[in-house]
């Protein structure tokens, strides 16, 4: 039984069959409707982005589905592409007929090869099905869906670096303008959604978009999947109506007493138990991609740090200065501070630092990197420069 109710109590197709019968406009009009906001981090509007691409002109069009699921502390995408393939699927056929695609791709990350082989037989039968392949149901759209995997690089889940990836060129950011729905795959307009994008348009198309704003808040609609780790008592993927309460979260899963919270993942912000009672919607703290860390009384905050900037230092892709020397700065910075030889005012340059790159990065890994950094410094000062007093 899958965790994700409102997947598993979607009818089997049903958006598909009811989107295959309308118009391109309307289909796109009511992905607008029901407000549903991307769920791979930037929160871009679904129904937007569709529309971009099919209002593009071009011989070719691409929908890729983003599975690349590398932020630390996420892996809601791979229990939805584990338990509900076909929806994701589904999601991708009714893309097409919107835009106009007969091609889609499923970015899978490297680490998940091991999910390869389901997808492969859900496509395969899916073909049979008439579900995919020419003529899909007899409605005159050709659709098909092939995988490919990635290599395993954090920053190939940026759209743009996946899709030179998917080119075979090195997975590196580029400069945007122009934006994937114009020049994406081989110079084509391409939609690139995160799964739960794509399997909750598929929910969206088959009950409708008024349904799908009976949960949530007027402006962050529907429910959204978190993955939930670190110091709880009951970690996992759950689904909870946008708006909710860090604090209704951290008492479902077992987190109560925390003594913070990162938000959206290493790329997220750190909050402190004063934050708690503030909702997860776009208008106030941002979901990203919908991972909660919990960190409990015995967590050092510098460990964490140090890990976050590691990881960043590791991944950046090097092409632009702000984030390459930068997340190595902010390490350095972390070490510092453990080793209590961290002055007021260097750390006052590192938040400095951290707020060009936020500013002058070329993409969201170093836009965001600093993020942790930022928030620690701002919620934890005592526990961190405690430490530079006492050891100096
Ligand atoms: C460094 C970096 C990594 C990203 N990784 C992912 C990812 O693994 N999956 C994902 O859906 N989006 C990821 N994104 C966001 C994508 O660039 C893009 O915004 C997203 O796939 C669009 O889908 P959505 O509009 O349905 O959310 C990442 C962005 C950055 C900057
Ligand atoms: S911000 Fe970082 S990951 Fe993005 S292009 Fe610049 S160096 Fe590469």
């Amino acid at each position: 039984m899958s965790s994700i109710q409102t997947y598993t109590q979607a009818t089997p197709e049903a958006g598909l069959k009811r989107a295959l019968g309308m118009s391109r406009p309307d289909i796109i009009h009511e992905m607008n409707e029901s407000g549903l906001k991307g769920r791979g981090g930037a929160g871009f509007p679904v129904g937007g982005k569709w529309n971009f691409a099919a209002s593009a002109k071009s011989e070719k069009k691409y929908i890729i589905c983003n599975a690349d699921e590398g932020e630390p502390g996420t892996f809601k995408d791979r229990v939805v592409l584990q338990e509900h393939a076909d929806l994701v699927f589904e999601g991708m056929t009714i893309a097409a007929k919107a835009v106009g695609s007969r091609e889609g791709i499923l970015f899978l990350r490297g680490e998940y090869t091991d999910l390869r082989e389901h997808l492969e037989d859900t496509l395969q039968r899916r073909r049979e099905q008439k579900l995919l392949g020419d003529n899909i149901q007899g409605s005159g759209v050709d659709f098909d869906i092939r995988v490919f995997i990635g290599a395993g690089a954090y920053i190939c889940g940026e759209e743009t670096a996946l899709i030179e990836c998917l080119e075979g060129n090195r997975g590196e950011p580029r400069n945007r303008p122009p934006y994937p729905v114009n020049t994406g795959f081989n110079g084509h307009p391409s939609v690139v959604n995160n799964v739960e994008s794509l399997a909750s348009a598929a929910c969206i198309m088959g009950r409708g978009a008024d349904w799908w704003k009976t949960m949530g808040t007027a402006k962050s609609t529907g429910m959204k999947l978190f993955s939930i780790s670190g110091d709880c008592a009951r970690p996992g993927v759950y689904e909870f109506d946008l708006g909710v309460t860090v604090a209704d979260i951290l008492k479902e899963v077992g987190g109560e007493g925390a003594k913070a919270v990162q938000v959206g993942g290493a790329s997220g912000r750190c909050i402190p138990p004063s934050e708690y009672a503030r909702s997860i919607a776009y208008e106030d703290i941002p979901t990203g991609g919908g991972s909660l860390i919990v960190f409990g009384q015995q967590r050092d905050m510098l460990d964490v740090l140090e890990n976050f900037m590691d990881f960043f230092g590791d991944e950046s892709c090097g092409q632009c200065t702000p984030c390459r020397v930068g997340n190595l700065k902010l390490l350095e910075g972390v070490k510092l501070l453990r080793a209590g030889k961290c002055s007021m005012s260097y750390l006052k340059e590192l938040c400095a630092l951290g707020e060009t790159m936020q500013i002058a990065s070329k993409c969201g890994l170093g836009q965001s990197s600093p993020n942790a950094f930022l928030s620690v410094v701002a919620h934890f000062r005592d526990e961190i420069m405690g430490r530079t007093y006492s050891q100096a």
